[in-house]
């Protein structure tokens, strides 16, 4: 199936009022393990590749063009987003490589210097049919650098999101990105006010942080997008880990690697599957009515 373009799934998301998942790539493999997740449930995922990464990989190019390949062959609907890019050049070039959606992080940035940025990058992207995510209010933690405590104000976020036309915006409701405990409180009550403040999809990140259970509270109460990267990761690490340690004569990066990427794939289903609600209710209206 040819690559889906991002604003696709998210307005499919939408209208159905159910979650969509967003996971990041790290590598080739963790992108496997998530279009094969894609694959087994029959759900959309976004994959995601954030400014880190391709620092990581030392270039945008590569690694997204492996990522946007697999998206195009694959079998599901899978679309590639370019996540938390504080390099409006990097956004660019992203829009240049076929990406379906930039997320452009202007966070850290004063509310008018945000404004400007954004507005310099949607209107690149939108010349390009790209959709924009944007940031308002910081969501803990990145980096370690914000405090866990900040949240974006809905007449703020009304405001920024029609001077600057973003497409989709990702706030600061009680999550704080790398968590490896799934402790956070997320203001529910904050997030509906949002869902009616803003006419376009709300993202959560920091995702990882969260328990099943808040996460589908947080759907219902009006999130679209649910980016999962850190919680993924240590699936793949554990895995990862547990090999090597039954089988410390191993050398073939094949077999452990593929362990990570198996028990990633798992656990992306069962995500995936976890932020659709509209699928469970479905099924259990089918259900209550054949009592
Ligand atoms: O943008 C990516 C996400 O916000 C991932 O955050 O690693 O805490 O799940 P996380
Ligand atoms: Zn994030």
């Amino acid at each position: 199936m040819p690559l889906v373009p991002t604003a696709d799934l998210l307005h499919a998301a939408v209208g159905r009022r159910t979650g969509l998942a967003a996971f990041n790539v790290i590598q080739l493999e963790t992108a496997e393990a998530l279009v094969d997740a894609a694959e087994q449930t029959g759900l959309p995922v976004i994959l995601q590749l954030s400014q880190n990464a391709v620092a990581y990989h030392g270039a945008l190019e590569p690694i997204a063009a492996a990522t946007l390949a697999l998206a195009a062959e694959s079998t599901a609907h899978v679309a590639v987003h370019l996540d938390h890019a504080e390099d409006e050049e990097l956004a660019r070039r992203a829009v240049e490589a076929g990406f379906g959606s930039v997320m452009f992080d202007g966070s850290t940035l004063d509310y008018d210097r945000n404004v400007a940025a954004t507005i310099r990058v949607v209107e690149h992207a939108h010349a390009n049919d790209v959709l924009v995510e944007a940031e308002l209010g910081e969501i803990g933690g990145k980096d370690g650098a914000h405090a866990p405590g900040v949240r974006t104000d809905p007449d703020e976020a009304r405001r920024f999101v029609a001077e600057t036309g973003v497409d989709a915006l990702a706030v600061a409701v009680g999550s704080s990105h790398a968590m490896t405990e799934r402790t956070a409180a997320l203001d529910l009550e904050l997030i509906a006010r949002l869902r009616h403040a803003v006419p376009v999809p709300l993202v959560l990140h920091g995702s990882s942080g969260v328990a099943d259970e808040t996460i589908e509270q947080a759907i219902r109460a009006g999130i679209t997008k649910v980016n999962v990267s850190t919680h993924l990761n240590r699936f793949y690490t554990d895995a990862i880990r547990g090999y090597l340690d039954a089988h410390p004569e191993a050398v073939d990066p094949r077999k452990y690697i593929g362990e990570g990427r198996t028990a990633v794939t798992a656990e992306a289903a069962r995500l995936m599957t976890l932020f659709d609600v509209a699928s469970r209710d479905a099924a259990g209206r089918v259900e209550a009515g054949h009592r």
